[in-house]
């Protein structure tokens, strides 16, 4: 069976998993009766997500006024800045447990569900931006981490004067530092942009036998959590986490770290460009090795989330939903793919 919505009213304390101690906030979002069976609506805007490294001073400035506006929510509206974070934490620290099935933590990394999950986070909280300033248009930047152009933190979430700021992060990798998306530790820049060229190839391309290898294995209802991640969340999407996280931090808050990672607003634009692997992967990437690149496990296409959507009301999606980006109505600016050129 397919892995089953939380239930809300239940949610529970939560834990750093990275100490394995209980936390002491509450990440818990407010409770509604009403649940809505989410319809996507028809597309009358394409989205398109910009490449973070070139975007527009207007396009930053809109940016900025909707997470300002984001932030500025009464604590409890549900589209609140630090509410929306908490999804997050919710979803990923053990404050939900499967439905009807004990103590069994409900977790949507470690398995085939990490891409769905964090589509549909970054759909809702793209969407609630876009109403808080009126443009139905509006796009999350991606953070463009496999392109030597896009591998320095984007600028404008550096800015200390922005909505997009966040002093918790690694001061040592600020820009022009270059993410080492091998965490190997290595100095050399031009030597870490290659590496980071290559681990691209590997996890888009070569290391990929099944649509498993690359999506994450099989968690179904009433199984252990954490089966095991794919390919791109194991490695780039875990090398940019612990790369932000500040360890001047007690738990490499806020980016290195489940139950803080969604207060940084990098975090969204870091997951645009995981999100963006998804749909290269399905769509654009030679799949001889793969050839059906699609999971057809009524367990995985039936598993369900709720979201609060950009009118507060609380949604349950579903996997098979959110397989086609164009069909909700997003899209990713094309950029070149240098890691092609650079199998190992
Ligand atoms: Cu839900 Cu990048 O983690």
């Amino acid at each position: 069976e397919p892995i089953k919505p939380p239930e809300l009213d239940k949610c529970g304390t939560a834990t750093n998993l990275n100490t394995g101690e209980k936390l002491d906030i509450n990440c818990c979002p407010p409770t509604t009766q009403r649940i809505i069976d989410y319809r996507l609506p028809p597309v009358r805007y394409m989205r398109t997500r910009p490449s973070a490294h070139r975007v527009t001073p207007e396009y930053i400035f809109k940016y900025n006024m909707a997470i300002d506006r984001m932030k500025r929510l009464p604590a409890d509206d549900p589209r609140n800045f630090m509410q929306q974070a908490n999804i997050h934490c919710a979803y990923c620290n053990g404050a939900y447990d499967q439905p009807g099935q004990g103590t069994l933590d409900l977790q949507v990394h470690n398995s085939w569900l990490f891409f769905p999950f964090h589509r549909w986070y970054l759909y809702f909280y793209e969407r609630i931006l876009g109403k808080l300033i009126g443009d139905p248009t509006f796009a999350l930047p991606f953070w463009n981490w496999d392109n030597p152009k896009g591998m320095t933190m984007p600028p404008m979430f550096v800015d200390p004067k922005s909505a997009l700021y966040d002093e918790k992060r690694n001061q040592s990798n600020l820009p022009p530092a270059v993410i080492d998306l091998g965490m190997t530790g290595n100095t050399d820049t031009l030597q870490v942009v290659t590496n980071n060229l290559t681990i691209m190839y590997t996890e888009m391309i070569r290391g990929n036998q099944t649509a498993e290898d690359f999506m994450g294995n099989p968690y179904r209802e009433g199984t252990e959590p954490n089966p095991g991640p794919g390919a791109s969340e194991r490695g780039s999407h875990t090398a940019a986490h612990v790369w932000v996280g500040d360890p001047r931090q007690p738990s490499s808050e806020n980016l290195g770290n489940f139950y803080s990672a969604g207060r940084d607003p990098l975090f969204y634009c870091h997951h645009a460009n995981v999100d963006r692997m998804w749909t290269l992967w399905q769509y654009f990437l030679p799949s001889n090795k793969v050839p059906d690149k699609k999971i057809t496990d009524p367990d995985f296409l039936n598993a369900a989330f709720l979201f609060y959507d950009e009118n507060k009301q609380l949604v349950r999606v579903t996997v098979k939903d959110c397989l086609d980006n164009l069909r909700m109505g997003f899209d990713y600016e094309r950029i070149d793919l240098p890691w092609l050129d650079y199998r190992p």
